[in-house]
């Protein structure tokens, strides 16, 4: 059953029901200002770090769902309606919602009226502007109460919700006519307040909760709407709203439009205030005057769609499959751009207080974005090799407003320094710049003890080296992707956070899937120093990795498939020995990935296992057997119910390993079916089981242990986004960026007759048909590049600027 549908043309999903199984969000912004809104109006907005700069609450887990937000309320006659249903849950005579690229319009009707709320974030400003257009689509002039309502959080959104023994006395306001100042303690350190206005006069105003809602009230039905007006209420202290109130009449055909705008302003010091206690506007006044008139915010709404519309024309898939070319042309873009801008910090699921920008997931973020704007990935890389240690560990979170290591979960995740070296090096493949590895980067955040970002890598390199255990595979640590599997952990106490609890290392407990990464990235990090003409590194590097190659091949072994690890015991995890665990997804998806058992037959092997144990129709779980009891030397995996999360849960992110994998051995069809059971577009039928947005991916499904099987948890934030990017765009599609240039070799299902592909590549546009007309899977048979053959499937480097006519024929 599907909720809604793909507007292609408008670059759109349009929703048709405020009545979706779960909110429905998108994200406005895509530099320092963000908000999530939901199709109902529900959201709330940040500068740069959803923890430390929040501007407006959002309560979790709250009942009923979703009730802050963006919102506006219409009283006509007493009928109280918002245009996005929420909260007031008056049935609407018609409702949508449309999310588009960085914009979400609601429309509502009631009894005539129609009301449009279009909420975007402009391009290069830190505010919200939100549109409200009435319509009076009656024969008689109606006169309306038309009210907004944002309630403020007090800044860090952490103390905002628990520290109320202070929060309660602290919130201050001012209101100069249609702007209300939010500026909770700008009195002492805070340098930057939130405003919240209007274009149009007020008829009258409240910054008081109490006087808004009502002390037993509730943004369901505030008293103020109820009655018709707000008490010009002036907060001190508890909770302070920003809320506006306008008296209108509309002629019969008539609009109108209200232009609503929530800015963040940060102050310098020295000009914080304009007299005692008052603060200086001047920031705020200007910001204003730029969203006066509908002229000036359809000038925003253009220059972002124009953004959009530049960042995404760089990678473009015409292919006769709708499905596919709407997933790889826009959508999972767009969610690599919003990974890559909150990490795991701020969606329905994260609240922005939990986690900061995780290591491994930035890292990994970076591989389905650094296309976009490299720009930004660069500068990326560089803020996250600075929280790494001398010694080449990392922090495995930090905080985005201060780029600081976040000591309180600390290091020991010892997977994550080959992170660094996968997202570099696909920078590298990306741009050629290779003058990043000469930059100066910090470790652990101290400038003193800056070293080049080579040697960063180096690091990353020789930490995972010189941590091998028994079997000469890498040692495991606090844990290594898989968060959930900490073999050094033995928690027995209720509360304990297995991120922390136990040592971080452990002499015994080793990771066949490090041990594929290593042999991955370890070759990567090789080529880098080939590169470099740093010959003798190259040549040790390689033995290193030979010799871990050697050990999973043996070691890593099981008979038919990779095992998962050895616990602190030297016991194997993820083999047919174990009662429950027996296979697990991602060594099989890293170590064929990594080229590893490709001669032998064990990649084949493994490969095929997957497909009889693992898979099924929603997509391949993680695990099998699901864990029915809880395990001491297993730690967080198996506190979960069968078939949810990491015990056994169909986690999306390793799924598209599985279909890189089938790549590396030449299995188009079977790449593509994998590919496709979690793909959204694909599955947009049965949003009814599946639950979250049918225009992006979750980070997990439930799997077939689950009493939920195929419901979707955790939409937005998950590496599932870049590593489907890098699945669909490269393995599949065969486009691939090289140390020297693009290599197009592609592996697809064999009924794809062809396709092409708009590629920017290193500042020149490559125009790439690729024509199927033997029905294969796999193999290049010729491939002209401007009217004039090639020899191999590595496109000459054309110059920036440069328009590049590519014909590939498979066969
Ligand atoms: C984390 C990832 C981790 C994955 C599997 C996600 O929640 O953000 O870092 O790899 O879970 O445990």
């Amino acid at each position: 059953m599907r909720f809604g549908h793909f507007d292609d043309a408008r670059r759109e999903y349009v929703i048709d029901t405020p009545r979706t199984p779960l909110p429905w969000i998108n994200y406005l912004g895509s530099e320092d200002f963000f908000s999530l809104v939901s199709n109902t109006g529900g959201g709330y907005s940040f500068y740069r770090d959803a923890r430390l700069r929040r501007l407006t609450r959002y309560r979790y887990n709250n009942s009923p769902l979703d009730m802050d937000g963006h919102r506006i309320y219409i009283n006509d006659g007493g009928t109280i309606w918002n245009p996005g249903w929420q909260p007031a849950k008056t049935e609407l005579d018609r409702y949508t919602c449309r999310h588009g690229l960085g914009y979400t319009i609601l429309q509502g009707e009631k009894n005539g009226i129609a009301a449009a709320q279009e909420l975007f974030v402009p391009r290069g400003d830190a505010c919200e502007i939100d549109r409200l257009t009435l319509e009076n689509k009656t024969a008689a002039p109606r006169t309306l109460d038309v009210f907004s309502y944002v309630e403020f959080c007090l800044w860090d959104a952490m103390d905002d919700s628990s520290n109320f023994q202070r929060n309660f006395s602290t919130g201050e306001v001012e209101v100069v006519e249609s702007a209300i100042y939010h500026k909770t303690e700008y009195r002492e350190r805070r340098d930057h307040y939130a405003v919240f206005w209007a274009n149009t006069p007020v008829t009258s105003f409240d910054t008081s909760r109490d006087a808004f809602c009502g002390v037993y009230g509730g943004p369901a039905a505030p008293e103020a709407v109820k009655a018709g007006h707000c008490s010009n209420s002036i907060a001190h202290g508890w909770a302070p709203v920003g809320a506006h109130h306008f008296h209108l009449t509309l002629a019969p055909g008539e609009k109108k439009s209200i232009i609503f705008g929530l800015g963040y302003i940060e102050n310098p010091v020295g000009e914080k205030f304009s007299a005692p206690g008052i603060i200086n506007k001047a920031r705020a006044e200007a910001m204003m005057a730029r969203y006066a008139t509908d002229a000036q915010v359809d000038a925003a709404r253009r220059a972002l769609a124009d953004y959009w519309q530049e960042l995404l024309s760089g990678w473009q898939l015409t292919s006769g499959e709708e499905k596919l070319d709407r997933m790889v042309s826009l959508w999972n873009q767009y969610q690599c751009m919003v990974t890559f801008n909150m990490s795991r910090s701020a969606s329905y699921y994260e609240s922005g207080i939990g986690r900061g920008m995780g290591f491994r997931d930035s890292c990994q973020d970076l591989l389905g974005f650094v296309h976009m704007i490299p720009s930004r990935a660069r500068e990326r890389i560089l803020d996250i090799a600075a929280t790494q240690f001398e010694d080449g560990s990392t922090y495995h979170q930090y905080q985005p407003l201060t780029k600081k290591g976040n000591s309180d979960v600390g290091s020991g995740f010892n997977d994550d320094p080959l992170w660094l070296i996968a997202c570099t090096a696909a920078y590298l493949r990306e741009t050629g710049d290779w003058s990043i590895l000469d930059e100066p980067v910090a470790f652990d955040n101290d400038v003193t003890r800056a070293q080049s970002l080579m040697e960063h890598l180096r690091r990353s390199f020789r930490y995972t080296h010189t941590h091998l255990g028994p079997h000469g595979l890498p040692l495991i640590g606090r844990a290594d992707w898989n968060d959930c599997l900490n073999l050094n952990c033995f928690s027995e106490h209720p509360g304990e956070s297995f991120q922390i609890t136990g040592p971080s290392e452990g002499p015994v407990a080793e990771s066949v899937f490090i041990a594929g990464m290593f042999v991955k990235y370890g070759r990567e990090y090789a080529e880098l120093c080939d590169h470099l003409h740093l010959t003798e590194e190259a040549a040790s590097a390689r033995t290193a990795i030979d010799a871990v190659e050697q050990a999973t091949l043996t070691a890593g072994w099981d008979g038919a498939w990779f095992r998962r690890a050895y616990d602190a015991f030297g016991a194997p995890v993820g083999s047919r020995e174990c009662d429950e665990g027996q296979i697990f997804i991602e060594p099989q998806g890293m170590c064929v990935m990594a080229g590893i058992g490709r001669e032998t037959g064990q990649a084949e092997a493994a490969l095929k296992s997957v497909e009889e144990r693992l898979d099924t129709p929603y997509g391949v779980v993680l695990l099998q057997p699901a864990y029915t009891t809880y395990r001491l030397n297993l730690g967080e995996i198996s506190s979960y119910p069968p078939g949810y999360k990491e015990n056994a849960g169909i986690f999306c992110h390793n799924n598209p390993w599985i279909s890189c994998a089938e790549t590396v051995l030449g299995h188009g069809d079977r790449a593509f079916a994998v590919y496709k059971k979690t793909c959204p577009a694909y599955i947009e039928d049965i949003s009814e089981i599946h639950r979250t947005e049918p225009y992006v991916y979750s980070q997990m499904v439930a799997g077939r242990d689950a009493p939920t099987f195929g419901e979707a948890k955790n939409s937005w934030l998950t590496g599932t986004a870049a590593w489907t990017f890098v699945n669909v765009s490269q393995y599949i599609l065969g486009i691939q960026p090289t140390l020297d240039g693009l290599r197009v070799d592609p592996c697809i299902p064999h009924t794809l007759a062809g396709y092409t592909v708009t590629r920017r590549y290193r500042g020149a546009v490559y125009h790439i048909r690729v024509e199927n007309p033997h029905a294969v899977q796999k193999g290049v048979q010729s491939v002209t590049v401007n009217g004039a053959p090639i020899a191999g499937t590595l496109l000459p480097l054309a110059k920036a600027g440069e328009s590049v006519e590519v014909s590939v024929i498979l066969g």
